[in-house]
């Protein structure tokens, strides 16, 4: 079979559908099994993190090979605990971008590898859209909503219309909300992955005991830039006496201003989708720094005040997961959204194509836009 021809081989979508979700853009190995009747079946997710704490971040070559020895078992995995046979499935899905390379090679080929021997459909999936539907598979969500993505990777607020339609009202133009805890975490020493470290660490702190800039706060736009944010961090962490009560205030200082950053360009946001299109309006936070409990608190009144109800899907659909996959794979199988088995591994893939093309939120490189 020529590798450009859309791979559908029995073009009826059969009733029920069975998805087998692949997920491997950044330091996760993740698959999953969901029925478009009786739901999500299994969700496995194999967590690199130990292999990355010693550098204090994702190292891609690590990241690549973790992949690669262990695709196959939870691919394995998730179609035993979901109790279905291979030659029972109706597509495979998997990220094809954004992502760190190796990775998403590695999980795509596995998935043009089923799609080919089993003669079922390949939907290649955009990493963002997977999060951007994942309150789809707990809540009952409807389009449309606005979405704030705030992950290790991304830090996007987003119109989402409907499937494939997908306005992006604002990004970070530089580093992502996630990142930006984890170089934290890592300027003072607190452990990987950051995020939940600083949160800890905050618990016990005095958010008002440093002063830290709120970068673009009060700004037209919807954007974000945290850069300078941790850059400050590293400053006046570099100029206190880095005992364990400066440690806690600082992470609590640097919390708070990041809360300040993402609920100011949140409400600007919601000024912008409710002007737009007439109500109900659903708020929807996803990325795993939606996992962040002052920042829910801060979100969730944020919303009241604007007139939205807020939709928190639940954690273990918040982080990288495969279930998010299999279901933006469902949703594009029942719209007839199936790709060839030449669809290309993408490091850089913004959702929102136009506005990238015509506003690229963090320059564009030799490959075009970079979000
Ligand atoms: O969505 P995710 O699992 O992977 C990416 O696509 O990046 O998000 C991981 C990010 C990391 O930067 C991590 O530090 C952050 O989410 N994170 C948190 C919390 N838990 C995870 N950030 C703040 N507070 C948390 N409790
Ligand atoms: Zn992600």
């Amino acid at each position: 079979m020529p590798l450009t021809e859309s791979h559908t081989p029995t073009q009826t979508v059969a009733s029920p559908s069975l998805i087998l979700g692949i997920e491997s853009s950044c330091d996760e190995t993740a698959a999953a099994v969901l029925c478009s009747e009786r739901g999500l079946l299994s969700n496995i997710v194999a967590s690199q993190d130990e292999a990355h704490r010693p550098f204090g971040g994702v190292v891609p070559e690590i990241a690549a090979r973790a992949h690669m020895q262990k695709i196959e078992a939870i691919i394995d995995q998730a179609m035993n605990d979901a109790d279905v046979q291979y030659d029972a499935l109706s597509a495979i899905a998997a990220t094809s971008g954004p992502g760190l390379i190796g990775g998403v090679i590695t999980g795509l080929m596995a998935a043009k590898g089923l799609s080919a021997s089993l003669d079922i459909p390949l939907i290649a999936v955009n990493h963002l859209e997977g999060h951007a539907l994942s309150p789809r598979l707990s809540d009952a969500c409807p389009f449309p909503y606005l979405l704030l993505l705030v992950s290790g990777g991304h830090s996007q607020l987003l119109a989402i219309h409907g499937l494939g339609d997908y306005e992006r009202l604002g990004s970070t133009i530089d580093d992502a909300a996630g990142e930006a805890f984890d170089k934290t975490a890592k300027v003072m020493g607190l452990g990987f992955p950051g995020g939940p470290n600083v949160e800890r660490w905050a618990e016990g702190g005095d958010d008002r005991a440093v002063r830290l800039p709120r970068p673009l706060l009060d700004r037209e736009n919807c954007d974000f830039s945290f850069a300078g944010l941790k850059t400050a961090v590293a400053r006046a962490y570099e100029s206190s006496d880095k005992s364990d009560a400066a440690k806690a205030d600082l992470a609590a200082s640097f919390q708070t201003a990041v809360a300040d950053c993402l609920t100011d360009r949140t409400a600007r946001a919601m000024q912008q989708f409710s002007a737009a299109q007439d109500g109900p309006y659903r708020f929807v936070i996803a990325g795993g720094v939606a996992a962040n409990r002052t920042l829910r608190a801060r979100l969730i009144n944020t919303a009241e005040t604007h007139g939205f109800t807020s939709i928190f899907p639940p954690l273990k659909f918040c982080g990288d997961n495969a279930a998010m996959i299999a279901q933006a794979g469902l949703e594009r199988l029942q719209a007839g959204r199936v790709d060839p088995l030449s669809a290309p591994a993408r490091p850089r893939w913004p959702l929102d194509q136009s506005a990238a093309r015509t506003a690229p939120a963090s320059g564009s490189g030799r490959k075009g836009p970079k979000s």
